[in-house]
C-alpha cells in the first residue's frame, strides 16, 4: 500500500500514469539472477511485457538477455544496449524484413514455429550468404492450467511445430544448409500458478530432446520459455515471484545433459513493480442501482480486464473516509467491456480521489493504445518522487 506521503506527491502528476517501484524491480532481478546463477541458467527478459527504457536499463544491468516477438522488439533491445548474442526471437508470423534484420544483427537464435518458416529463414540466410542459428519451437501439447486466452502449448494452438511433424520432416530440416539447428524451444503459456505444470513440461522436453538427438540434431541449448505467474489477488503477500520453486522443479525434472537451459520470463519480472494510477472523474448510479466510479484511465491504458477478464487489485490511495461502499470501476472508453472491476469495496470515493490498479507492470503499458485518441500514459519512477 502506498504511503500517504507518496500518495500526496502523486497528486502533482497528470493522470493516468504508470508508477514503477524501481527498488522492487532491483530486488526481483537480484533474487532471480542469484538463483539462476546457482544452477547456471540463462535468463532472457520477454520485452513484450514492458519495453520502458528505464526498466530495460535496470534489467540489462542485472545481466539478462532478451526474448523478442518482432523485429522492432529486436531493434528496441539492441538500442537499449543488449548484446545481440543474448537475444532470442520467437513468433508465428515473422515478416521477411524482420527475419533479415535478425540475421543481420547476429542474434543468439531465431525460434522457428513452422516448417515453412524454416524454409524461408533458410532461403533468406542463403541470399545473405550466412548460416543462421535457429531453435525449433515445439508444441508440446500441455495444458498449462491458466486463462485460455494466454495458453500457447496445447495441440490445437497456433504456436510451435507439432512434435510429430518434426519427426516426419527430420531429413528435410537437416537438408536446410543455411540453418544450424542449435536449440529446442518451448513456451506453454503465461500466468502459470500451478507449478506442477512445469514438471509435466520437463517430462515432455526430456523426451523430445532425447529423440531429436537420436535423430542427429546437435542441440546446444533448451529454452523452456517463461510463464511463471504472479499474485494478482494479493500482491502484498508475494511481491517477488517464487523463482526458487520453479528452478528447483526444473533442476529436479529436466534431463538435458550439459546443454544450456534458458528461460524467458516477462510477467514475473515486471508485473509487481508497476501500478496504474488514475483519478476519479465522476460518480453515478445506474437505474438498476449499480454504483459507478468513472476514472480517467480506461482499456486504452490497461486492456487486460477488458480483453481477458483479468483481475487487478484496486485501492483508493487518497480517501480518508471510514465508510466503505461497493463500487463498479469503469473507464472512459466508448466500450461496454471497459470495466476494471465490479463490487470493489473502497472507502467513500469522490471526484478527484486517486485509485491504483496494482500488478500492472506487465502487459499494461506495452498493450496500451491510442483508442479514442487518448495520449499514451506517462511513466513515473519511485526514486524520482
Ligand atoms: N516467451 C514467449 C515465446 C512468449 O510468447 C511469452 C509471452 C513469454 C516468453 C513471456 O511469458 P511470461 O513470462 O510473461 O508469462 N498479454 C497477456 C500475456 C501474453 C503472453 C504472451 N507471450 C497478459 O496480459 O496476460
Amino acid at each position: 500500500m502506498l504511503s500517504r506521503q507518496v500518495a500526496a506527491k502523486l497528486a502533482a502528476y497528470e493522470t493516468p500514469f504508470y508508477l514503477y517501484d524501481v527498488e522492487l524491480l532491483h530486488q526481483t532481478l537480484e533474487s532471480l539472477m542469484t538463483m539462476a546463477s546457482r544452477y547456471g541458467y540463462k535468463v532472457h527478459y520477454a520485452i513484450k511485457a514492458n519495453y520502458d527504457a528505464r526498466l530495460l536499463q535496470i534489467i540489462r544491468e542485472h545481466g539478462l538477455g532478451i526474448d523478442c516477438a518482432s523485429g522492432n522488439e529486436v531493434r528496441c533491445a539492441i538500442e537499449a544496449g543488449f548484446d545481440p548474442k543474448t537475444i532470442v526471437y520467437a513468433g508465428v508470423g515473422k515478416r521477411d524484413k524482420e527475419i533479415r534484420y535478425a540475421i543481420e544483427q547476429g542474434i543468439f537464435a531465431i525460434n522457428c514455429e513452422s516448417i515453412e518458416e524454416l524454409y524461408v529463414v533458410n532461403d533468406i540466410a542463403a541470399e545473405m550468404g550466412k548460416v543462421v542459428n535457429v531453435a525449433l519451437r515445439v508444441n508440446p501439447d500441455i495444458d498449462p492450467k491458466t486463462n485460455h486466452c494466454i495458453d500457447t502449448g496445447q495441440a490445437d494452438s497456433k504456436f510451435g511445430i507439432s512434435y510429430e511433424e518434426i519427426l516426419d520432416r527430420v531429413e528435410d530440416i537437416k537438408a536446410l544448409k543455411s540453418l544450424d539447428v542449435v536449440g529446442m524451444h518451448i513456451h506453454i503459456g503465461s500466468q502459470i500458478r500451478e507449478l506442477h505444470v512445469f514438471e509435466n513440461m520437463c517430462n515432455k522436453v526430456n523426451l523430445i530432446v532425447k529423440n531429436l538427438t537420436a535423430l542427429g540434431f546437435e542441440l546446444e541449448f533448451v529454452d523452456v520459455g517463461g510463464g511463471l505467474g504472479v499474485n494478482y489477488d494479493m500482491p502484498e503477500n508475494e511481491p517477488i515471484p517464487n523463482f526458487a520453486s520453479v528452478f528447483a522443479i526444473i533442476k529436479q525434472h529436466l534431463q538435458v545433459g550439459k546443454r544450456e537451459v534458458h528461460f524467458e520470463f516477462g510477467r514475473a519480472i515486471v508485473a509487481e513493480c508497476g501500478e496504474l494510477i488514475t483519478k476519479v472523474l465522476f460518480n453515478k448510479t445506474t437505474a438498476t442501482g449499480r454504483r459507478l466510479v468513472i476514472v480517467d484511465a480506461s482499456m486504452t491504458e490497461l486492456i487486460r480486464p477488458a480483453l481477458y477478464g483479468s483481475y487487478h487489485n484496486i485501492e483508493n490511495i487518497t480517501s480518508e473516509s471510514e465508510q466503505r461502499l461497493k463500487y463498479t470501476i469503469v473507464g472512459t472508453a466508448c466500450e461496454s467491456t471497459d470495466v476494471f472491476d465490479e463490487n470493489v469495496s473502497l472507502p467513500l470515493t469522490k471526484r478527484g480521489d486517486l485509485l491504483t490498479l496494482k500488478t500492472a507492470g506487465a502487459y499494461g503499458m506495452s498493450m496500451a493504445s491510442h483508442y479514442n485518441q487518448h495520449d499514451l500514459p506517462a511513466a513515473i519512477y519511485s526514486d524520482e518522487l
